[in-house]
């Protein structure tokens, strides 16, 4: 579904991906994990073409990053959910929901109405549908962002931190979410620093450092022998706590 072929990124004199590799197919949950700075986001931005790569590709179902015109279509297959996204400040909730879906999927209002009725349901935000941006909290306004990317039917949901604004409780209400999607099938590329829901939900581990992915793993295998054998990783893992 999305392979990384050889992707080489810089911004300046800094390399922040080297000849980076790596293959995500339509199944299940993978986290990137890493220490701050090492190129997590920019892979995301890279894979929905929010940046340029310097060298290698990127395809996504078929289609190169490299090519403009395919950029609409790539965004359409892989939604992406940021730290702190930003709803349309002038739209209410219902509105949010269904404004892409009716212009760029060209859905019919009710239809697109009434899928947002069950995506609210989802996310648990029925009574919202109303609300405008600053009448929900922040966990609110996440699973808003993650309804409004399911809107458009997304191949894969690329995730960046989407709780770490979070206090303790919204960030659990957005991961119970992120969970049941998983087992729904939703085919998640996540970077968070979320350790049991990384060990519990994810299938796959992605650990990358400068610039690289110093291990790709089953989550099992990162969390029982990878730490044990791996010193950087088990520093990491020491250092956020796990
Ligand atoms: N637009 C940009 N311009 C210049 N440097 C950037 C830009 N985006 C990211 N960087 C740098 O690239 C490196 C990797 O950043 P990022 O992908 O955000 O790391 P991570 O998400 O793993 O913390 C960092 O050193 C960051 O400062
Ligand atoms: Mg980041």
């Amino acid at each position: 579904m999305i392979e990384v072929k050889n992707v080489t990124k810089s911004f300046g004199d800094l390399t922040v991906l080297k000849d980076f590799s790596v293959d995500f197919n339509q199944e299940g949950v993978t986290v990137l994990l890493g220490p701050s700075g090492t190129g997590k986001s920019t892979l995301l931005r890279c894979i929905n073409g929010l940046e340029t790569i310097d060298g290698g590709d990127i395809i996504v179902n078929g289609l190169s990053v490299k090519e403009k015109k395919n950029l609409r279509q790539i965004r359409l297959d892989c939604g992406m959910v940021f730290q702190r996204t930003v709803l349309f400040p002038h739209l209410n909730v219902m509105q949010n929901l269904t404004m892409s879906p009716i212009k760029l999927l060209k859905m019919n209002k009710k239809e697109a109405e009434e899928k947002a009725v069950l995506y609210l349901k989802k996310v648990g935000l029925e009574s919202k549908a109303k609300a405008m941006h600053n009448e929900l909290s922040g966990g609110e306004q996440q699973r808003i962002a993650i309804a409004r990317a399911l809107m458009m039917n997304p191949k894969a949901l690329l995730l960046d931190e989407v709780t770490s604004a979070l206090d303790p409780e919204m960030t659990s209400e957005v991961l119970k979410i992120l969970e049941t999607l998983a087992q729904e099938g939703v085919c998640m590329l996540c970077v968070t620093h979320e350790m049991q829901f990384a060990k519990h939900v994810a299938s796959r581990i992605i650990f990358m450092d400068k610039g690289i992915a110093a291990a790709d793993e089953t989550a099992e295998n990162f969390f029982s022998v990878v730490r044990k054998e791996n010193e950087r990783i088990a520093k990491f893992l020491q250092f956020i706590g796990e």
